[in-house]
């Protein structure tokens, strides 16, 4: 019997964007699968190879390495014409997808009417979250509310037209009671209903064919989208996703075992950022947003909205270490700080009341009235972008990571400073 092969989880660890497309590109090279175990088309991939950008939403980052499996898992809300669009974009630009992208029979289907009903909401909300306005919110509750569709509707068309009439006419009377039109709608619908042929092909049992993989000795990668702080249970609730996107949901969006996962990889940015509302504890004034906003090019992949920036927030990294059990941290975009003369870390978070606390808080109210207790490390004003081994690295550079790994629990294991896949640096 060949030995259990291994199986690793990258998620993010702040409010997402933290580069996890760019770190599961370079991981996959070594591994047989990628699998999403969540999310849906609010996510946004950058990953650069040589001189073209691909921006992935549904499609695991894995694609761009020929011959790996890609999954999309039960966890994931799918936006079927999005995905073709997507599909159809790579085979476009000559990427060999044929035979490689499966997906879950029991992957939620998001439909056109949930992303009408993400906008409408959004637009009246006295509390805005400031949504992608893919739809995900509606398509989860749908989930949750036992009205979903799923892949495996499709097998038989008459039901699978039956749960979706009743699922939309509940959403349009709540469009209605909300004044918002649904101009276009059913020329959406039509079109999603089209490719549902074209879906089931690709339908698979997602987690008999991962854990066949384990049992065979490969090894298997699972993605996450957005990251700890937008979890739904754990995150800066209700400033938040409607999934989990923490270690714990791979397993259950995938459909395999907690006991498969081996490894743990969080993805921290070298600083903090936030894209739509809530609170960011660790914010910059608004001239050094600005600033390091241009530096990083902090615009979201998917909605291009600025992303708020701020310093790197260790008690975020902490708690999200936790949550996730991390067994390593990829940093990113150390080079967006060459130029800074000097660092700040959030190691605590002064209360009103003067008390400093070091645990991430559960009210997330509160993340709006404490002050940040700042450490300053010397910057080191020097171009990172050339280095490919750690040791190319300026000192001070280095001791700021070493300071994250310390203050964050968990062993840094690479460190990007640019975009393409040879300025990823193994730890
Ligand atoms: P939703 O996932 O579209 O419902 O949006 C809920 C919150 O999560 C909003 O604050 C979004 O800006 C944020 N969000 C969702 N997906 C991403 C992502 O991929 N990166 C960063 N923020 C995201």
């Amino acid at each position: 019997m060949p030995e259990q092969g291994a199986c690793t989880v990258v998620v993010g660890c702040q409010w997402g964007d933290e580069g996890k497309g760019k770190i599961v590109d370079v991981l996959a090279e070594n591994v047989d699968i990628v699998a999403r175990y969540q999310g849906g088309a609010n996510a946004g991939h950058t990953v650069h190879v040589g001189d073209g950008q691909f921006v992935l939403h549904q499609i695991p980052s894995g694609i761009l390495h020929s011959g790996r499996r890609c999954l999309l898992g039960n966890g994931v809300v799918l936006d079927v014409l999005q995905f073709f669009e997507e599909y159809d974009a790579l085979l476009d630009r000559g990427i060999d997808i044929k035979g490689r992208v499966g997906v879950s029979y029991r992957a939620q289907l998001l439909m056109p009417y949930h992303r009408y009903l993400d906008k409408a909401v959004e637009d009246s909300a006295v509390t805005k979250i400031g949504t992608t306005g893919r739809g995900i919110g509606p398509a989860y509750e749908d989930k949750a509310g036992r009205r979903g569709v799923r892949v495996a509707d499709l097998l038989a068309p008459e039901r699978f037209a039956k749960r979706v009439d009743a699922a939309k006419a509940r959403v349009c009377g709540r469009l209605e009671e909300l004044g918002a039109g649904t101009e276009e709608l059913d020329r959406a619908m039509d079109a999603t209903f089209a490719l549902g042929d074209r879906l089931l092909a690709l339908a698979a049992d997602v987690g008999k064919e991962i854990s066949a993989a384990l049992a065979g000795g490969r090894s298997v990668l699972l993605e996450g989208a957005q990251g700890t702080a937008l979890d739904l249970d754990h995150g800066t609730y209700p400033f938040v996703t409607s999934s989990n996107t923490t270690a714990g949901a791979a397993a259950i969006g995938t459909g395999i075992g907690p006991t498969s996962i081996t490894d743990v990889i969080g993805v921290v940015k070298a600083y903090t950022t936030r894209v739509g509302e809530g609170p960011l504890p660790s914010a910059f004034e608004p001239e050094m947003d600005e600033h390091v906003r241009k530096l990083g090019g902090e615009f979201g992949a998917t909605t291009g909205r600025p992303r708020r920036c701020g310093w790197f927030d260790a008690v975020l990294t902490r708690y999200a270490s936790q949550v996730n059990g991390l067994t390593g941290i990829a940093v990113t975009k150390l080079d967006v700080l060459d130029t800074l003369p000097e660092l700040k870390i959030a190691t605590g978070y002064r209360m009103p009341s003067g008390k400093v606390r070091e645990f991430f808080p559960a009210d997330t109210w509160s993340l709006s009235e404490i002050e940040p207790v700042y450490e300053t490390l010397p910057g080191w004003q020097a171009p990172t972008t050339e280095a490919r081994k750690l040791d190319d690295l300026p000192r001070n550079a280095r001791s700021y990571l070493d300071r994250i790994e310390e203050l964050t629990n968990a062993p840094v294991r690479w460190v990007s400073v640019g975009t393409q896949r040879s300025q990823i640096i193994p730890v």
